[in-house]
């Protein structure tokens, strides 16, 4: 990555485009968070309903504490784990500039500091928070690879390629409700690896008003797809994960042969999208184990199998 393509999108960004740039967790479509029209278009090319906020990327946490109110737990939790792949719930203060069209114009604004060099540079550069959500369209399954981004981004929106993205699982979404932690979205961020440093309770509260994102069909395949199966029919293609006997006739992956959580969720968006790409009509995925990552894992397989 030159620094000629950081400034060509630091431009872009500026005059009210979008650009499509790395994170540790998931590729990212953003724009200035502050542009109303830019905003919009954002929105728009998502194909995102208006109710579901969009998260703002900073560059650090002092622009963080400029725009918005940080109570003692919340700061602890963004002194652990930023940059790094946590988005935080907070208020925002009557002074910021950011569109109330990245929130629905709800006062609480969900906040991150990526930890990835290109964006770091970007974020630092431009004079805004980037407002950005996962580089798919709606409904769709995330990206990790530049490879795999919708053919209509990939024709016509800048992209700063910085390779495979390190975790590949999206950020965790946490609120700070009078000092219990409640997991809005699991993700890259475990319950164990918040445990860990910090001892407030933790609640997982997915149902949550506040996140419209986890509508239950969401990053989804265009096949059907079938998750804790014990056997796999003809027309199936296989993920695996660790050492089963299981065997597809047409097509077959391992997340993990060596079952390690980390290792699956860093090649999951991947090989969903490489197994829509195959030669087999659904896709049949074998049972993951419940714990760390392995929950955020399987809350991705239940919006993905989810039927309308
Ligand atoms: O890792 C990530 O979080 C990636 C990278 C690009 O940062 N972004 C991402 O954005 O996954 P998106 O828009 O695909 O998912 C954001 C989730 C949605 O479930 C949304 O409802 C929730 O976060 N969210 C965003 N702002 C919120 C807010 N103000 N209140 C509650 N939930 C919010
Ligand atoms: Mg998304």
């Amino acid at each position: 990555m030159s620094k000629k393509e950081i400034e060509i999108a630091k431009n872009r960004l500026s005059s009210g485009e979008v650009v499509i740039f790395p994170t540790e967790t998931v590729y990212g479509i953003g724009c200035d968070a502050t542009k109303d029209m830019a905003v919009n278009l954002l929105y728009k090319l998502k194909k995102r309903p208006k109710n579901n906020p969009i998260i703002c990327h900073f560059a650090n946490l002092e622009d963080i504490k400029k725009n918005f109110y940080i109570n003692k737990t919340e700061l602890l939790l963004a002194e652990k784990f930023w940059p790094g792949p946590l988005t935080l719930i907070l208020k925002k203060k009557k002074i910021s500039k950011i569109s109330p069209l990245v929130s629905n114009h709800n006062e609480y604004v969900g906040c991150r500091i990526p930890k990835n060099k290109i964006t770091q540079e970007l974020l630092s550069k431009v004079k805004f928070p980037i407002a950005a959500p996962s580089a798919n369209i709606t409904s769709e399954t995330s990206v990790t690879l530049p490879e795999d981004l919708n053919p209509f981004f990939k024709e016509n929106i800048l992209i700063l390629n910085d390779g495979p993205a390190k975790l590949g699982l999206e950020s965790t979404v946490l609120k700070i409700n009078k000092n219990i932690i409640e997991i809005l979205r699991l993700g890259s961020l475990s319950e164990e690896m918040i445990n860990k440093k910090i001892n407030n309770e933790i609640i997982i509260n997915q149902k949550s008003n506040l996140s419209p994102g986890n509508l239950l069909k969401h990053y989804s395949p265009k096949k059907p797809l079938r998750m804790n199966i014990k056997s796999v029919n003809d027309n199936e293609g296989l993920l695996n994960f660790g050492s089963t006997n299981l065997f597809s006739k047409v097509f077959n992956l391992n997340l993990s042969s060596k079952g390690n959580l980390e290792e699956a969720a860093n090649n999951f968006f991947h090989y969903i999208h490489l197994l829509d790409q195959s030669k087999c009509q659904k896709i049949a995925v074998v049972p993951i184990p419940n714990i760390g990552l392995g929950k955020t894992l399987n809350d991705r397989l239940k919006r993905s199998s989810f039927k309308n």
